[in-house]
């Protein structure tokens, strides 16, 4: 049998990643209904993605993690948005998407991993949380492997084709 060498890097985006990451948002809303966006993606420009970029590297409590195989293609990103408020910078909401064809190999496990190495370094946050739609188990499965806590069951979080589904909320705190 014949094998394949398979590289992935999982490294801060930068600006000129905006187009590819633009592209992925679209591919991966379409794989899946467990995002918030669909086919069309994040809807935003390539400028406004790449100035968006620019400025996430200045901010300690965001980051966006994109994990390329073979140097060349975006298979998974994982994020954390935060604003800047003083009562509330310490608190960082986590996103995080797989290409489907990559699901299931420990890509998901390892841009976690990162992300909670990051924000122990980061000395700003303190609560990382997410909500997840109830019945994404292989998503739910990983945040609690993670560590991550149920903190709660939000009633019609999302309309998906004309269904209300339930979200969980779930955190992990950073000491
Ligand atoms: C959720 C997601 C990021 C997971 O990524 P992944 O690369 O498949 O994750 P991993 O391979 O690291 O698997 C994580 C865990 O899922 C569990 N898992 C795998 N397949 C599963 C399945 N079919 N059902 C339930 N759990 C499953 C495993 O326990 C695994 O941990 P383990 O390998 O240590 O046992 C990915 O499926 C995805 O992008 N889904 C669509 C977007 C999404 O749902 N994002 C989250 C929105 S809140």
């Amino acid at each position: 049998m014949k094998t394949e060498k398979i590289e992935i890097m999982i490294r801060e985006a930068i600006p000129s990643d905006a187009k590819e990451i633009l592209a992925f948002s679209r591919q991966t809303g379409a794989e899946t209904d467990f995002l918030t966006y669909g086919e069309e993606g994040l809807e935003l420009s390539e400028a406004f993605e790449e100035m968006y970029l620019e400025g996430l590297m200045d901010k300690q409590n965001a980051i966006l993690l994109v994990a390329i195989i073979n140097n060349e293609e975006i298979i998974g990103m994982a994020s954390v948005g935060a604003d800047d408020k003083p009562k509330t910078q310490h608190v960082g909401e986590v996103g995080i998407t797989v290409s489907k064809e990559f699901w299931g190999f420990g890509l998901g496990t390892a841009l976690m991993e990162e992300i909670e190495i990051w924000a122990k370094e980061s000395g700003v946050i303190r609560r990382l949380e997410l909500t997840v739609h109830s019945e994404n188990e292989r998503a739910i499965v990983l945040y609690e492997k993670m560590g991550y806590h149920r903190e709660g069951l939000l009633s019609r979080i999302m309309c998906i084709n004309g269904t209300f589904v339930d979200g969980v909320m779930m955190s992990l705190l950073i000491d």
